[in-house]
């Protein structure tokens, strides 16, 4: 086995004779190395792991079991393991390593957020920005407003694709402040923060169905398509205080410093909903929290220092920085995984933009300097109805945005695509991750008929 086979690529490796049984005890020695960063010395006697925090140690171990090789991965190692002996000395690029999963427009167990935490972790990426209310639905319960699940998590049927048609099938769920807690506590320990994202004041159909004086409309039906809705919250004092409830409550569950609420795609905003947004955001800072939001949020006045999710294009992203806000670049040029893979008719439900695996790992954020706090792949799920359908999509995708995120220097996709196929599929084959393979759906993952939105 060659270093060489390591995803995300460590900074430098030297390898040395000889070979070392996997698993061995491992020698944690602290010492001062960059943020997350870890050096590893593999000898035949045993394995050193030096390390400056709890992140640093975590990714040694992850290469660890990158060095074993997939059986590493499954839940039980079938073979006995060997570590090739040498040294690795790494640290990432970015201190931001995202990926969105939106469990709002599809519901995804508690189960199935957890693997999909580890499935993160095996990439080394740091950050899950869980979007976790919708027009579609909310899944955050809060005790306080318990219409907000029992009426705003269930829609009686979803569109099929993007035409018209619907399914007709009930489709809902929520996750309890404890089962936040515990997908919270399990991510912490995988070195992953959970950044959660309460949607306002678009994006927010569910929450009107549930409470409908938070608009101006006597009544509000959950929406069941897709796009983007008119419907958006009143920006009253009563909204207002409804809202820092909710975020309360959010802050409770998640110590997260980053907390986002969105602001995205607000047809017929007026200037009361753009001053709901920054009173929003600046009840967040008076928690001690930093508000993320959509670059549309860059229209407010007065906004305190964000975190800008840099989605519609590069520009938003230089403008955030220039206007004295951190930086996450996630546009959907480049890393939007819900776009379909390929220009051929066998994609399922073919949206948005051609983004292949190539594609994805050529991404480099155009905006340099200290404002940039990294990159965030976007996993939104209206179209991934089940967990099959978010590997698909997802995978390896989000392996090649994993090197974009973590690795310096250049990247070769023909020294990737190799390294891809004969080594981290096995892992990933290994985690029992159905991914689409290189060369195009397996036949029961394409979605003919299905019509899409290819753009
Ligand atoms: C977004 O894609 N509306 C952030």
């Amino acid at each position: 086995m060659s270093f060489a086979t390591l995803l995300p690529r460590p900074v430098s490796v030297t390898p040395a004779p000889g070979s070392c049984p996997w698993p061995s005890t491992v020698d944690v020695r602290s010492a001062a190395l960059p943020a997350e960063g870890y050096r590893l010395e593999i000898s035949p006697s045993g394995v050193v792991l030096h390390c400056g925090d709890a992140a640093g140690e975590f990714y040694g171990r992850q290469t660890l079991r990158q060095l074993a090789g997939p059986s590493a991965f499954r839940a039980v190692p079938l073979d006995a393991l060997a570590l090739p002996c040498g040294v690795v000395e790494d640290h990432p690029r970015f201190g931001w390593r995202g990926c969105l999963l939106d469990v709002a427009r599809h519901f995804r167990t508690k189960a199935e957020v957890l693997r999909f935490v580890d499935l993160l972790a095996a990439h080394k990426l740091n950050v899950l920005n869980l979007h976790l209310t919708d027009d579609q639905g909310w899944r955050f319960e809060v005790p306080a407003f318990p219409r907000l699940t029992s009426v705003g998590g269930w829609r009686p049927s979803s569109m099929v694709g993007s035409g018209g048609e619907q399914d007709g099938r009930p489709h809902g769920g929520f996750y309890t402040g404890d089962d936040l807690r515990e997908i919270v506590a399990y991510a912490s320990v995988r070195a992953i923060t959970v950044v959660p994202e309460i949607d306002i004041p678009g994006h927010a159909r569910a929450a009107l169905a549930a409470y409908p004086s938070l608009g101006t409309s006597s009544s509000y039906e959950i929406w069941t398509a897709w796009g983007i809705s008119t419907s958006l919250l009143d920006p009253s004092e009563s909204t207002l205080d409804f809202f820092r409830r909710v975020f309360d409550h959010l802050l409770e569950i998640f110590p997260s410093k980053v907390i986002a609420l969105g602001g995205d795609e607000t047809p017929g905003a007026t200037d009361e909903h753009r001053g709901f947004v920054r009173q929003l955001a600046e009840h967040l800072v008076s928690r001690g929290r930093t508000p993320m939001g959509w670059d549309e949020v860059l229209d407010i006045p007065g906004l305190p220092p964000m975190v800008i999710g840099s989605w519609q294009n590069e520009t938003a992203g230089q403008q955030a920085a220039s206007a004295g806000h951190d930086v996450v670049m996630c546009p959907e040029q480049h890393v939007y995984l819900d776009h379909r893979q390929a220009d051929h008719p066998d994609e399922p439900i073919p949206v948005g933009m051609v983004h292949t695996l190539e594609d994805v790992y050529a991404y480099e954020p155009a905006l340099t300097g200290p404002r940039l706090r990294g990159v965030q792949a976007q996993v939104w799920s209206e179209h991934l109805d089940t967990v099959r359908r978010v590997d698909y999509m997802a995978f390896p995708r989000l392996s090649a945005f994993a090197e974009v995120a973590w690795s310096s220097g250049e990247r070769d996709y023909a020294e990737f695509l190799p390294r891809l196929r004969d080594h981290h599929l096995p892992r990933l084959d290994a985690l029992g991750v159905e991914y689409r393979p290189l060369d195009g759906p397996h036949p029961w993952q394409t979605r003919p008929g299905v019509p899409g939105r290819p753009r």
